[in-house]
């Protein structure tokens, strides 16, 4: 034993340590949970005399201590180098590092542009999910089983029966929203949604949508009229636009709302008053209460204000192009 613990001795005293690999190697060889070189002479001494237990355990207790001892002094030592080393290596004379500051996407400054628009006339933001299911993207907004629509060369169906799909557009907020409050309400919501189009300069399989609608007592065509102007007018000053008859199987009557540009009248938005049955679908009284609701094409939008020629720009990812956009948004 006394041989043994000799060995021990040197062992401990010459084991060379240059890395914290090193110190945990050494840590691991004497005190291992295991197998370490006195956590088991620790367990032998159960099967020694008593007497020669008290004064062996001593020992070890001894041998202990130098390797805990051995282990500070190399953090202590360890630690001191790395501060020295950084002290050493800081240059105060060397320029900073300059921060570089990124800008808003173009889609996004826009999205927040409108968002504060509708928030000054007492409109409220709210978000949807982009993972829909059938009756709130299709059935409860009235789109008939038969409608193009829901054909499966329109429409992205992560499953079907039941159907859950992504959802094709906005609308299918104003049918979560409604089931959850009661009127009166003014409310906007901007997200993505997908249909199944071949991807080119005006259309892509993923764009994003404004969509707002308002439900009172006596809300009628001409407060729809006025909101729309209020908005048109807002992004673009004085801007010629024009209602169209239209046709949205979720309002009555619709319209589209078409805006003047050089090129001509371009077509931005889709509104109505909201159908009676909608309402219905969401246990809302249509007897007392009506309202608007428009949707509107945040990148179609965008190429008037930016005009822009091309909307793939927007996802290409190019720096040179993205940072070009300053905005207080
Ligand atoms: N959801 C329609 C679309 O994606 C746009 C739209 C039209 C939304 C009329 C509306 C509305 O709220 O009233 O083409």
């Amino acid at each position: 034993m006394d041989k043994k613990i000799d060995q021990i001795k040197k062992e401990i005293k010459c084991f060379h340590m240059k890395t914290y690999n090193d110190l945990e190697i050494f840590r691991i060889k004497f005190l291992g949970k295991k197998k370490g070189i006195l956590t088991i002479l620790f367990k032998e001494l159960k099967e020694v005399s008593i007497q020669k237990r008290k004064i062996y355990g001593k020992i070890i207790n001894e041998l202990k201590k130098e390797v805990q001892n051995k282990i500070k002094i190399f953090y202590s030592k360890n630690e001191i180098h790395n501060n020295n080393e950084k002290i050493l290596k800081f240059d105060p004379t060397i320029p900073g590092k300059s921060i570089e500051i990124g800008s808003r996407h173009p889609l996004s400054i826009i999205k927040n542009k409108i968002i504060d628009l509708f928030m000054k006339i007492g409109f409220t933001y709210v978000d949807g999910p982009e993972i829909e299911d059938d009756w709130h993207n299709f059935t409860a907004l009235n789109i008939p089983i038969f409608h193009p629509s829901r054909d499966m060369q329109d429409t992205f169906f992560l499953c079907k029966n039941p159907d859950i799909l992504l959802r094709t557009h906005t609308s299918s907020v104003q049918i979560r929203y409604m089931k959850k409050h009661s009127p009166p309400f003014r409310v906007l919501s901007i997200g993505k949604v997908y249909r199944n189009e071949t991807i080119s300069s005006r259309s892509n399989f993923m764009f994003h949508q404004a969509e707002g609608f308002y439900i009172d007592r006596k809300v009628s065509f001409s407060d729809l009229k006025q909101t729309i102007y209020y908005l048109i007018n807002s992004l673009f000053g004085e801007a010629k636009i024009r209602f169209r008859p239209s046709y949205f199987p979720f309002t009555e009557p619709s319209a589209e709302v078409d805006i003047y540009c050089d090129s001509g009248w371009i077509e931005i938005m889709g509104c109505g008053m909201i159908d009676p049955q909608v309402l219905k679908n969401v246990n809302i009284d249509s007897e007392l209460y009506s309202g608007f609701a428009f949707g509107l094409g945040i990148e179609r939008l965008s190429l008037i204000i930016y005009q822009m020629k091309d909307i793939r720009i927007y996802f290409d990812n190019d720096i040179r192009f993205l940072k070009q956009f300053k905005s207080e948004f």
